[in-house]
């Protein structure tokens, strides 16, 4: 029976993630998968997350199942670190799930057992993920424009135009902050205006926010998922604590369901519970529970948020300088796009041939989309991806 099973297409990021790891070149530059690394190329323990893994194993006396939605004391945590007061806590159902991607995943299964026909509109592009799940579960999906290639800004009339097709059973998704691959983002009168289309439309926001901390700070990230939540009847949202928290491998993320509404709320939150045992029973705690920790005590909360600050400037600081040395090679100010975008990634604009030339004639890896993780620079290598983008005729 096996035998009629097809080859799948390889996920480009994983697959130039191996690549990188196989070029024996000493110079080579990590600009692939979207992982955060430190100015000597390691992704680091949090401190706050290394000290909670200590009290952890002082204070675990059992690693019984929690329940089907993990431990309420994860979901109260997350939803308060992502909805703030936006909403009023009993219009969220939630349930832990094994990562963003889990919480993708619960979330697009929720959408087809509420409508087998809803069409999910996902940005184009968005992270490669979303179209190959959507694909997997034979969802149907319609790209909207997102991305301008000229100004590498967010083409917001071409955007407003194609969600103007959205109606009542659809759902838009959105990234929260931080746009995976282009960072490229709304400015809050943006998402004001998209708030009032969904209004108008009818259509349901689904807002996946992976990088909260990791933009402009992490009250200013979850301005827009706030809003969404709060002036929409109804919205999902999957949360993700492997980049903020440093916890990839892991897994720990929340879907949760805003409604506004306690009769639909126990309907949600008992179908979430039903998918988490129909894919894997019990999600996994330990990243959850170390998550909680941290956010439940004031100083490990204090150490963490300040050591997230440290990275999120940090990167700030690598898109400053790759901007700067770009302006001074180049002659031009056509790459100062990459000190306004926010978050790891930005795209370069390059075509795929360039980024090939980049790959083999200068050891720098990125997607072939041109999606750079700034992540992966340091101040060293940021002269040499300078010099390699002008010589590559970028
Ligand atoms: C990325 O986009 O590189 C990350 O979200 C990691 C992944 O799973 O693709």
């Amino acid at each position: 029976m096996f035998e009629r099973l097809t080859a799948q297409p390889q996920d480009k990021i994983l697959m130039l993630m191996q690549a990188f790891r196989e070029d024996p070149r000493a110079d080579k530059i990590d600009l692939g998968v979207g992982v955060y690394k430190d100015a000597e190329g390691r992704t680091p323990i949090m401190r706050a997350i290394k000290a909670a893994e200590r009290q952890l194993w002082e204070v675990e006396e059992t690693k019984s199942y929690t329940g089907l939605a993990g431990d309420p004391g994860y979901s109260d945590a997350m939803v308060a670190l992502v909805l703030g007061d936006a909403v009023a806590r009993d219009a969220v159902a939630a349930a832990a799930t094994p990562g963003g991607t889990g919480a993708v995943h619960q979330g697009f299964d929720l959408i087809r057992m509420a409508n087998p026909d809803a069409r999910v509109f996902v940005s184009d592009p968005t992270w490669p993920n979303h179209v190959s799940m959507l694909k997997h579960m034979n969802m149907p999906m319609v790209p909207y424009r997102y991305f301008d290639d000229e100004s590498r800004g967010v083409d917001f009339d071409g955007m407003m135009a194609d969600l103007a097709e959205a109606r009542a059973g659809d759902v838009v998704l959105v990234h929260g902050c931080c746009h995976n691959p282009t960072g490229a983002n709304l400015t809050l009168p943006q998402w004001r205006e998209l708030v009032a289309l969904l209004q108008k439309t009818g259509a349901t926001p689904m807002v996946d926010i992976a990088y909260q901390g990791f933009g402009d700070g992490l009250e200013e990230d979850a301005a827009a998922v706030r809003l969404i939540a709060s002036e929409l009847p109804e919205t999902l949202i999957a949360a993700s604590c492997s980049k903020n928290f440093g916890i990839y491998r892991e897994r720990a993320g929340l879907i949760m369901a805003v409604s506004h509404n306690a009769e639909a709320r126990a309907l949600h939150q008992g179908t979430l519970n039903h998918i988490n045992r129909q894919t894997y029973s019990f999600p996994p705690d330990h990243g959850a529970r170390l998550v909680t920790m941290v956010l439940n005590d004031d100083t490990l909360r204090a150490d963490w948020a300040a050591e997230l600050e440290e990275v999120r400037l940090s990167m700030l600081g690598l898109r400053e300088q790759l901007a700067g040395e770009l302006r001074r090679l180049s002659g031009s100010d056509r790459f100062g796009f990459l000190a306004q975008h926010r978050g790891m990634f930005s795209r370069l604009g390059a075509t795929p041939e360039q980024v090939e030339t980049l790959r083999r004639d200068f050891g720098v890896y990125m997607v072939g989309d041109s999606r750079m993780n700034i992540a992966g620079l340091n101040a060293g290598t940021v002269p040499r991806l300078a010099e390699a983008i002008v010589k590559a005729g970028i």
